[in-house]
C-alpha cells in the first residue's frame, strides 16, 4: 500500500480502509475547520491545494470538511511532530481529519495529505479531467529523529532569498525541519551586521571567482557578491517558522575569516601578515589567514552575536570552529604571549579557549553553542554540541561524553560530492555517493550505547556551493538525494543492508513527477540532462590542470 502511494519518507503506517471502498472527493464545497494550533497550517494548505485546484477551501465546519486538529492521544503516540490522517469515511460530514501531536504534527500530517492527492497538487492550475480525489486510508506516523537537517552554503555561492524561500519550501515537502544557514566564510560575508557595515560593504564581495575545483586554471573574471539585509533575514526566519523549520545560523570562527578580516583587518594576526592587503577570497581550500586571539576579536564577534541573536529564535547557533590552521598562532608573538597569559597549553587549547567563551556567552543568554567536530581539539566546551562532519568518529567521542551530535559525515551526506562516477557529471569532487548509499547512511554508529546514542539529535545533508554557481546547480546535487536523505531522518528503517531500495525506487517514480511539479532541476536517474552537461561545467579534466584529487 504505502509503495501505491509514494509517500516520502515513508510514514510508521498505513491502513487501507478496503472496508470503505472508494475515493473521498474534495470540490468547491470543502471546507477547511481550523482547531486551535492550527490556523497557520491551514493557511499554507488553503494556499497550496487552492492554486492547485482552484477551489476556496472556505473556513468552516463543514460538511465534507477537511478538519485540522491538535491532539494529545497523537502527542502520547507519536510525539508532537506526529500526525493521524485519515480519509476512511467514518467520521460524519469529514473528508480528511489531520491530527498532529502538536502544530507541527499538524503541518506535516498536511504534507502527507498532499503527496495523497498526486504530483499535481504541486502544480498550479493543472488541467484535470477527474476532479480531485482521496484514497481511503488512515496514515499513521512520526520522525525517528528531532533534527532533520540541510545545511545549505551561501557564502561560496549566494543564494538570493526568494530561492531561500524556494528552499524551503522543498525542505517541507519533505518533512525536513531544521535549515542550516551557513552565512559567513573566506569568500563572503552574508548578513548585514548593523554595527560592523564594512562586514558586507567590503566583506560580501569578491573580484573573481576560481571556477571550478581549485586545482582548475580557470576564473570567472566578473565580481561576485549578495548578503540579506536584517529585513531578509526576519523574511526567511518567519517564513521558515510558519512551515515548523527552525533555521540555524552558522557564524565561522576562528577560522574561515577572510571575508571578515578582509573588512576589519585589526581582526587578524597584523603582527603575522599585513592584513590590510587581504581581499575576500576568491579561490577554494583551507585558509590560513585565522582570527587573532584578542579581546577585542571577543567584543567584535559579541557584537555580531547579539545581532545574530536578534534575528534568529533558534536554541542552537552554529559558530563553527572547523578547519583552523594553526600556523600564524604559532608565528605570531602576540598569539604565544596570549597562550601563556591564558595559562593554556598550546594553539589547540587556543581554538578551544575561543568555543568555550561563546559557549558560555551564549549560555548566559539562554542558547546552546553547536560546532563542527574540530571544536573537540584542545577539550570540548562545557554546552557544546557537535556537527560530526569528518566520519562519525568525532560525533561518538562526544555522545559518549555525554554531548548532543548531529551526524553529518562527509563520506555519506556531503550532497556536493557527485552522485555517479563518469565524466559527465558536472564538476566532480569528492567522494562518488550515489542516491542508494544515501539511502543506505544511518546516522546512529552500529555498537553506540544507548545513553550515547540517546545524544544523537539527528542526522542533516550538508551542501557547500564552490562548484554550484547558480540554482540549477543547486539543485541538481541536492535531488534527488535529499528525497532519500529525508527517509533517512525521518523514517524507521530497517539496519541499512535491509533497506528495501527497490521499494524507496519505486515510490521515487512518483516522486519525480512530484519534484516536476515544483520546478525542481533533480538529477534525472538515467543520468545528466542535456542541458546540464554545458562547457566547461562537466567532470572531463581541464587541459593544463593538475589532477583533481
Ligand atoms: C566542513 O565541511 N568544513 C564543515
Amino acid at each position: 500500500m504505502t509503495s501505491d502511494l509514494a509517500l516520502i519518507p515513508a510514514p510508521l503506517s498505513v491502513e487501507d480502509r478496503g472496508d470503505t471502498p472508494g475515493y473521498v472527493p474534495l470540490d468547491e464545497r470543502t471546507t477547511l475547520d481550523a482547531g486551535p494550533g492550527t490556523e497557520s497550517t491551514a493557511r499554507r494548505l488553503r494556499s497550496a491545494l487552492g492554486a492547485a485546484t482552484g477551489f476556496p477551501f472556505a473556513d468552516g465546519p463543514g460538511p465534507g470538511a477537511i478538519r485540522l486538529r491538535v491532539s494529545e492521544e497523537v502527542e502520547r503516540r507519536y510525539g508532537p511532530e506526529g500526525y493521524r490522517l485519515s480519509t476512511d469515511g467514518s467520521i460524519e460530514d469529514t473528508a480528511v481529519l489531520v491530527e498532529g501531536g502538536g502544530p507541527a504534527g499538524v503541518f506535516w500530517g498536511t504534507q502527507t495529505l498532499r503527496q495523497l492527492l498526486g504530483p499535481d497538487a504541486y502544480r498550479k492550475a493543472p488541467v484535470r479531467e477527474g476532479g480531485w480525489v482521496l484514497p481511503r486510508v488512515t496514515v499513521e506516523d512520526g520522525p525517528r529523529f528531532g533534527w532533520r537537517g540541510l545545511l545549505l552554503d551561501v557564502s561560496r555561492h549566494f543564494t538570493p532569498k526568494d530561492d531561500v524561500l524556494r528552499y524551503l519550501d522543498l525542505l517541507a515537502a519533505h518533512k525536513l525541519n531544521v535549515f542550516h544557514l551557513h552565512l559567513t566564510d573566506d569568500q563572503g560575508w552574508r548578513i548585514e551586521i548593523k554595527r560592523h557595515p564594512r562586514l558586507t560593504e567590503v566583506g560580501s564581495w569578491r573580484s573573481r571567482t576560481k571556477w571550478g575545483h581549485r586545482a582548475s586554471p580557470l576564473w570567472t573574471e566578473t565580481p561576485y557578491g549578495g548578503f540579506y539585509t536584517q529585513d531578509d533575514i526576519r523574511e526567511i526566519v518567519a517564513y521558515a517558522a510558519e512551515r515548523h523549520i527552525t533555521v540555524v545560523p552558522e557564524i565561522d570562527l576562528p577560522g574561515h575569516s577572510q571575508a571578515a578580516i578582509a573588512a576589519y583587518p585589526e581582526l587578524g594576526n597584523t603582527d603575522v601578515v599585513d592584513t590590510t592587503a587581504l581581499t575576500v577570497w576568491d579561490t577554494w581550500g583551507v585558509n590560513p589567514n585565522v582570527l587573532a586571539p584578542t579581546e577585542a576579536v571577543l567584543r567584535f564577534y559579541e557584537g555580531v552575536f547579539e545581532e545574530v541573536l536578534d534575528l534568529f529564535p533558534s536554541t542552537f547557533v552554529h559558530v563553527g570552529g572547523d578547519e583552523c590552521p594553526k600556523d600564524q598562532w604559532k608565528e605570531s608573538p602576540a598569539a604565544q604571549t596570549r597562550i601563556k597569559e591564558l595559562g593554556l597549553a598550546d594553539e589547540d587549547e587556543l581554538q578551544s579557549w575561543f568555543i568555550r567563551h561563546f559557549d558560555r556567552w551564549l549560555t548566559d543568554r539562554g542558547r546552546r553553542l553547536i560546532g563542527w567536530d574540530e571544536i573537540l581539539q584542545g577539550g570540548l566546551a562545557e554546552g557544546a554540541a557537535v556537527s560530526s562532519w569528518r566520519g562519525y568518529g568525532g560525533g561518538i567521542a562526544a555522545a559518549t561524553a555525554g554531548h548532543d551530535v548531529v551526524m553529518c559525515p562527509e563520506q555519506q551526506v556531503y550532497l556536493d560530492h557527485r552522485q555517479a562516477p563518469g565524466e559527465d557529471e558536472p564538476m566532480p569532487i569528492g567522494f562518488v555517493r550515489t542516491l542508494e548509499d544515501v539511502y543506505r547512511f544511518e546516522p546512529v554508529p552500529p555498537g553506540l550505547p544507548p545513553e550515547a546514542a540517546a545524544h544523537i539529535l539527528g542526522t542533516q545533508a550538508n551542501v557547500w556551493t564552490e562548484v554550484m554557481e547558480n540554482r540549477d546547480r543547486v539543485d541538481y546535487q541536492v535531488f534527488p538525494r535529499l528525497a532519500a536523505f529525508a527517509e533517512v531522518a525521518w523514517s524507521a528503517l530497517p539496519a541499512p543492508d535491509a533497506r528495501d531500495y527497490a521499494g524507496f525506487e519505486r515510490r521515487m517514480s512518483t516522486h519525480y513527477r512530484r519534484l516536476d511539479a515544483l520546478g525542481v532541476d533533480y538529477r534525472p536517474p538515467a543520468g545528466p540532462h542535456p542541458r546540464q552537461q554545458r562547457p566547461g561545467v562537466l567532470g572531463r579534466p581541464i587541459e593544463g590542470a593538475p589532477p583533481i584529487v
